[in-house]
């Protein structure tokens, strides 16, 4: 049974993963780059030196992808942990339903100290590279190598290493005819923090998650025009009522000899900042093992998002999948393997593992859901955060909860950001 474990990063997940390894009696060491713990949570007022941060191996890369403004979209009561919830209780002075980011910062400071999670976590510890020792006499264990504070390289062997480093920090961006020879400037959301620098600008915002809604909303206050470009919008494409100066696109088709952005659906206007924001990509720069790969964004193979069957148990990873409960699922994730590491639950065989893998991408081709999706939940979100509840005797989703996710995501899509003021008025008419 595996007794020593590495965590690798110390935000959310690294940080419930630590609390589940503990509890269940494996000893820990998390390993953190950064100079304190929260990962995303902790704002980061510096930005990329490369404002597309092509190279995600730059000197003086950013981890965080915050802006300043940022509120939470989800309420409090979505981003608890099992037993320590963000709601009924106030961490860094804001008290909102929906609360701005120092707010979970706090939250996450308080989960680790009351965890005891704190006091194993190793700052300014960058993990370089992981790789299996190999049978033979040391057993199945893993070399994890790292760097310390002091610019020093040491390796330590563990039994086990849980990957925790998140996926919100290596930018796509998308390659768009014309680009190459613009004068204008390009930019990708992680590099976005205050909308001053779009004063007066012109600004094409490409793509339109929930940070491109909330950022165009943000710099059309500020800026002279703002264009969004979206596949996904061709349904309310012209001008955003809602919004000031703004108006919604189909898909940039290219950029003219003349410098104007064309949009698919026919239009062009002249603008002095595209600002991407087209997300982010899966990347294990300290991974590099026979038979796991990132291609096209799919990170596999992997048994329900969580274990390379080749590597399982003692390598795993945390967070993946995008579109549900993010907290709710890393704290799923984390008992799960947790109590997989512990021998209390077991995993199937390797081969059934990767049969399983294997019969997913199936299904995904299809249903013709492109291989990138392959770690999204939408729409079966709620049945694999039930699947992960059944393997370690959890409580499945409650209702409510899943109702208020579908909320809003709705209300993320109406384009209008009030509805993190009204929720509570509405909330309360609902039930009363
Ligand atoms: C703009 C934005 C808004 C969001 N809003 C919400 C929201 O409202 N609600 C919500 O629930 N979620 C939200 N999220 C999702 C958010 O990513 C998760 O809440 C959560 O932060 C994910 O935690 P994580 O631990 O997986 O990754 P991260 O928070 O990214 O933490 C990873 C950690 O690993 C460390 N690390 C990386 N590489 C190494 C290495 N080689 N060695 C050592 N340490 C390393 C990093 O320094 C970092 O501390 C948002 C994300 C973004 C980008
Ligand atoms: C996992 O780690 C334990 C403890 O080191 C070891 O006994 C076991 O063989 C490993 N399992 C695999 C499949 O590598």
């Amino acid at each position: 049974m595996p007794r020593e474990v590495a965590v690798v990063g110390a935000g959310a997940a690294g940080l419930a993963a630590a609390r589940e390894l503990l509890r269940e009696g494996l000893a820990v060491s998390v390993f953190e780059k950064s100079s304190r713990a929260g990962g995303t949570w902790a704002y980061d007022p510096r930005a990329d030196p490369d404002p597309l941060s092509r190279d995600p191996a730059a000197p003086g890369t950013v981890h965080g992808s915050l802006y300043a403004s940022l509120r939470t979209n989800l309420p409090r009561e979505l981003m608890g942990f099992l037993g320590f919830p963000l709601a009924g209780r106030v961490f860094a002075g804001d008290p909102r339903t929906f609360p701005g980011h120092e707010e979970v910062l706090a939250f996450l400071d308080a989960f680790a100290e009351e965890s005891g999670v704190a006091a194993r976590v190793r700052l300014r510890a960058e993990v370089l590279r992981v790789a299996p020792l190999g049978q033979g006499q040391q057993g199945e264990r893993w070399s994890v190598e790292w760097r310390g504070e002091d610019g020093v390289v040491a390796e330590e062997v563990f039994d086990a290493v849980v990957v925790c480093i998140g996926h919100n920090t290596v930018p796509v961006v998308p390659e768009i005819p014309g680009t190459d020879k613009w004068s204008g400037k390009q930019m990708h959301s992680h590099n976005y923090r205050t909308p001053e620098p779009f004063r007066d600008q012109s600004v094409v915002v490409v793509g339109f998650g929930a940070s491109g809604i909330d950022i165009a909303r943000e710099i059309s206050n500020v800026a002279k025009e703002v264009h969004i470009a979206s596949r996904y919008c061709q349904d309310r494409l012209g001008r955003v009522e809602l919004y000031p100066n703004t108006w919604m696109h189909a898909e940039i088709d290219c950029i003219e000899d003349d410098g104007q952005v064309r949009f698919a659906e026919g239009s062009a206007v002249a603008a002095d900042t595209i600002l991407y924001c087209t997300g982010y990509r899966y990347h294990f720069p300290f991974l590099d093992l026979d038979g796991l790969t990132v291609d096209d964004n799919r990170v596999g193979p992997l048994y329900q998002h969580v274990f390379p069957p080749k590597y399982a148990p003692n390598l795993s990873f945390l967070g993946l999948p995008y579109k549900s409960i993010v907290f709710q699922l890393l704290d799923l994730q984390s008992k799960w393997v947790a109590a997989v590491l512990s021998g209390r639950v077991a995993l199937p065989s390797e081969e059934d593992m990767l049969a399983a893998v294997l019969e997913d991408y199936r299904r995904m081709k299809e249903a013709g859901r492109p291989k990138r999706h392959t770690h999204t939940l939408w729409p079966e979100w709620v049945e694999y955060l039930d699947w992960l509840a059944d393997q370690v005797g959890e409580p499945r989703l409650e209702p409510r909860h899943s109702e208020m996710y579908e909320k809003v995501i709705k209300c993320i899509w109406s384009l209008d950001d009030s509805y993190r003021d009204r929720w509570d008025d509405e909330e309360e008419e609902q039930w009363s």
